[in-house]
């Protein structure tokens, strides 16, 4: 009967240990990947585009650049991403996104705008 409770207790004792250290985890990897590109990788960006070099698409990097300080291009690229476009990096069209939530375009595109920070 002692022997049991004694068990029971170590038992208890591992699981909440197990789920302390899972939550941990869990909260360490999503503070070190910013939202952006958490949801550029869950849509599919990063199939055309990366941070630092161009594939498909131009550079995160490269769009940066090119609006710094273009107080309308959250706004129009927002627009862009959801419907789609082409012409402004060269022939090849972005597809749209329609099933993209506004808000998860917002944050992807002023991550975007930010520069792409990967930290
Ligand atoms: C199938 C390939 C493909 C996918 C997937 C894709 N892109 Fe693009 N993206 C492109 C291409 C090609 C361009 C250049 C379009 C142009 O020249 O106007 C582009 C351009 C852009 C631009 C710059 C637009 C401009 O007018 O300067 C942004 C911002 C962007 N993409 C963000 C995203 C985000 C965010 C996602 C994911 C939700 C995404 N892209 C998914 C191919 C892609």
């Amino acid at each position: 009967m002692r022997f049991g409770f004694f068990v029971g207790r170590m038992m208890l004792g591992g699981v909440l240990v197990t789920l302390a250290v899972g939550a941990f985890s869990v909260s360490a990897s999503a503070a070190d990947t910013p939202r952006g590109l958490a949801i550029a990788r869950s849509n599919a960006c990063m199939g055309c585009h990366a941070v630092d070099r161009k594939l498909v698409g131009p550079s995160f990097q490269q769009v940066a650049e090119k609006y710094k300080g273009n107080a309308g291009a959250p706004a129009m690229l927002a627009r862009k991403v959801k419907d789609g476009g082409s012409g402004v990096w060269g022939a090849i069209p972005m597809p749209a996104h329609p099933a993209m939530s506004d808000a998860d375009i917002r944050i992807v595109v002023d991550w975007v705008l930010a520069g792409a920070p990967v930290k």
